[in-house]
């Protein structure tokens, strides 16, 4: 059923799953973007009920701190927006209690994403389809995000007939607790000591691991299935093929991927950088004389997506190579989340 009730101008947030990764970002950029809310709501696990978190402030509500309450189906009670990033199993059993409370829920999990009357949105791409949603809007894949920033202003000079993409993705992905392991595990690999292996199914210090999320039937990992059929949700065409190999690195923050994109009509390197350089949300960083180029490790806490590496491929009639670089725990979540929250206000 479609959406009737409109935001106010000063919003009531939750933020669900503060102390998370994500949850943590979301409170940063709330400030950083000035978001108009009357009110922040932080809410996790009962194991951090009572925890204090650190807010700069926005809108209405000045800076100091945030007392996390546990989540429950009552916390959305005169909320506006609840934007969810505590997992898919958290965001499936508060669904019903968001919605009856009158809040959008913009959920950070892979929970909706392909429900037919959940749009799957990026602001830069598909801002349209916000207008359709029934109390539910999917943030699409951290890694599906930057990729298709990329992609929509090369599509809108000639469709795009078949991306091959292979990632290379940072431990903080999954999660705080994840990018600890990162740490704890170089340290210990550098003392010689044995490694704590949890988070990834294998050591991620001085690694790679091409393995992020569940095998499917198919062999590919679930990661690289969202990677697919987001990409033709967000982008409006079912025939965009998309080849996708997901690989964890160890790298702190920000996601990598190389793009091998293949078009229906004629795109040279110089059209596709123009087309870029005016793209919303999106910085060329591309001078190979100068070996300028976007690398994670020094792009962590950015907003936009960078692209580099911009050339000809060879290798098909009308094809093109880059390399795209963007924040995830930001572009890939927190922030996309919280520009999807301006779209919804009057
Ligand atoms: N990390 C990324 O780059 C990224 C990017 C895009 C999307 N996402 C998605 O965002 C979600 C969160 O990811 P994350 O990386 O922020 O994970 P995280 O660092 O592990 O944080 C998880 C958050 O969920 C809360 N939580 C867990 N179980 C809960 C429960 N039963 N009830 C209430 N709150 C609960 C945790 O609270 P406690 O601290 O109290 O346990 C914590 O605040 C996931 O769905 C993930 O797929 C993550």
């Amino acid at each position: 059923m479609a959406w009737t009730k409109q935001i106010p101008a000063n919003p009531v947030v939750a933020v669900a799953g503060a102390t998370g990764a994500v949850g943590r970002e979301f409170l940063e950029v709330l400030h950083d973007l000035d978001f108009p809310a009357a009110e922040v709501k932080a809410l996790a696990s009962a194991r951090s009920a009572g925890k204090k978190l650190p807010f700069k402030g926005c809108g209405q509500v000045p800076a100091g701190e945030l007392v996390v309450e546990e989540m429950t189906p009552a916390s959305f009670e005169g909320v506006d927006i609840a934007l969810f990033s505590a997992g898919a199993g958290v965001s499936k059993e508060m669904r019903e209690a968001v919605v009856a409370a009158g809040a959008v829920m913009i959920d950070n999990s892979s929970a909706f994403r392909m429900e037919e009357d959940v749009p799957l949105v990026v602001p830069e791409v598909n801002p349209e389809d916000v207008k359709w949603h029934s109390g539910v809007i999917a943030n699409p894949n951290c890694s599906t995000i930057q990729m298709v920033v990329a992609l929509k202003p090369l599509y809108d000079i000639t469709p795009i007939k078949r991306v091959v993409v292979s990632t290379y993705q940072a431990a903080s992905g999954a999660g705080a607790a994840a990018m600890d392991e990162l740490y704890t595990q170089t340290k210990e690999f550098l003392e010689g000591k044995d490694l704590n292996i949890d988070a990834f199914a294998h050591q991620i210090a001085f690694n790679v691991i091409p393995h992020i999320d569940v095998f499917m039937d198919d062999d590919s990992t679930k990661e690289e299935w969202k990677m697919v059929v987001e990409t033709k949700k967000i982008m409006h065409d079912d025939d965009l093929a998309v080849s996708a190999t997901c690989v964890r690195v160890p790298v702190l923050r920000c996601h990598g991927e190389s793009l091998n994109v293949e078009f229906e009509g004629a795109i040279t390197p110089g059209q596709a950088r123009v087309a870029l350089e005016d793209a919303p949300g999106v910085v060329v960083m591309d001078d190979t004389d100068n070996k300028l180029y976007p690398m994670p490790g020094l792009l962590a806490g950015t907003n936009e997506t960078f692209v580099g590496r911009l050339r000809k491929d060879p290798s098909v009639e009308n094809g093109l190579a880059l390399w795209v670089v963007a924040d995830q725990i930001r572009k890939g979540a927190a922030l996309n989340a919280v520009q999807i929250a301006q779209l919804l206000l009057p």
